[in-house]
């Protein structure tokens, strides 16, 4: 025997038991975005490799290790997106979004890919809900989109929420934070990690997300980025926060988030859960993206959050049958056609499709709930059809018949 094939390393499949909560979860996004004017965006599955390493940032985790990347026929490297704000500012800035009036609000639904290892709620194929505005620079498209992201989470119900807010001000900012970070931690060396010193004059602000306690131990001291903003990223920091204050949002400021994507400039957030120890998601202003990428200066602002996390920290949803108006008991012509025209008619019709006896056909019917079955014996030029509710059994003419009257007797909506 051949041996049996498995799914491979970190991707999973979505079973019927399912798609029905990941759908709901889909659903309250859409009215929850659509509902604040965010269109639904769709990009393709692989882009230009240069895209995340100029977009995402050559010295982050998922461009340095996480890609899946592949040469096409004429050698142009291209890669898996790992992620969806590179692509979307791509596309806003291939598809002259900005003669559009602004902010063009984008939200989207789509699979990702990191090469990361696999564990609990991490895999190398993953889902992302996400939104983006492109085109305002201003406090309040900060604080909606957060809003929109929390109002999305509480209404799944995943637990109690913590978000965390912080700042990053501008890249020269940082870069004059950066090198204030690098001289504190090259006095400090001897009591960091190896890892952490390896990446000094790398990513020295992953130093503030090391576990190992010698580390800790010196980051404790560690001077902050959100100390030393300018006084127009303060003033906007301020004004998101006030924002998320009036509509009684929680927050906890903290002045050593990390998020491993280069592009962030000013407010940067991530929703944690007590039902997770991964983050549900997290998001932040990129302002310097639109240029990384070749096109004019243009603020933005995103999020997006994993839906197999989401999933995870939800309450699982009572699983649904789907309705069924019919069961047609029986294969022949005659049964086939009262099944495509009850469909057309607009019921939700099943038949039978595995050469079950009457009995058995009816036994079916009966789990999935139909409410009228029509047994067709095409032989005997005959049409039963049952009451499933009063066991009622009664003889009809002909398949116009069957349809009107379960028409009649169909479930609401
Ligand atoms: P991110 O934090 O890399 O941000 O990913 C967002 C969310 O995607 C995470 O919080 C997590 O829930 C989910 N996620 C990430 N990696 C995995 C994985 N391997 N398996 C399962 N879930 C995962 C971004 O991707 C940014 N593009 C967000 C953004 C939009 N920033 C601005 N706009």
């Amino acid at each position: 025997m051949a041996t049996k094939l498995q799914a491979s390393k970190g991707t999973h499949d979505v079973l019927p038991d399912q798609a029905p909560e990941r759908l709901a979860l889909e659903r309250i996004a859409r009215r929850i975005l659509e509902g604040a004017g965010y269109e639904r965006i769709e990009t393709p599955a692989f882009e230009v490799t240069e895209l995340f390493s100029r977009g995402v940032g050559g010295s982050t985790d998922i461009v340095q290790k996480e890609m899946f990347t592949f040469e096409d026929e004429g050698g142009r490297s291209l890669t898996l997106r790992p992620e969806g704000t590179a692509p979307i500012v791509r596309s806003y800035l291939e598809h002259g979004m900005h003669k559009l009036p602004q902010p063009v609000k984008l939200w989207y639904w789509e699979s990702f890919f990191r090469a990361e290892k696999p564990q609990a709620g991490r895999y190398r194929q993953f889902w992302q809900v996400g939104a983006e505005a492109i085109g305002a620079a201003g406090p309040a498209v900060d604080a909606e989109l957060i809003t929109l992201l929390h109002a999305i989470l509480s209404e799944v119900g995943t637990g109690s929420l913590k978000l965390r807010l912080g700042s990053l001000g501008t890249p020269e900012t940082r870069a004059a934070y950066r090198e204030r970070l690098v001289a504190y931690l090259r006095t400090h060396e001897d009591r960091l990690s190896a890892e952490v010193v390896g990446r000094i004059d790398l990513n020295p602000l992953r130093a503030f997300d090391a576990d190992d306690p010698g580390t800790r131990e010196v980051m404790a001291n560690a001077p902050l980025l959100l100390d030393e903003l300018a006084p127009d990223d303060a003033e906007h920091f301020a004004a998101v926060r006030a924002r998320l204050d009036a509509a009684g949002i929680d927050y906890v400021i903290d002045p050593t988030l990390v998020r491993g994507l280069d592009y962030y400039t000013r407010t940067l957030f991530e929703f944690e859960t007590d039902a997770l120890s991964s983050a549900l998601g997290g998001g932040g202003r990129y302002d310097g993206l639109a240029e990384q990428l070749g096109g004019p200066a243009t603020p933005g602002i995103g999020w997006a959050a994993g839906v197999e996390r989401i999933l995870l920290a939800a309450e699982p949803a009572p699983h649904r049958v789907a309705v069924c108006d019919l069961y047609v008991a029986g294969e022949g012509v005659t049964a086939f056609a009262l099944a495509s025209e009850g469909r057309r008619a607009g019921l939700s019709v099943q038949q039978e499709l595995a050469g079950r006896s009457t009995k058995g056909a009816l036994k079916q019917a009966a789990r999935l709930k139909a409410t009228a079955v029509a047994v067709v014996d095409d032989a005997a030029g005959t049409i039963h059809l049952k009451d499933t509710e009063t066991g009622e059994q009664t003889v009809v003419p002909d398949t116009t018949a069957v349809i009107a009257r379960a028409l009649k007797g169909r479930h609401p909506g």
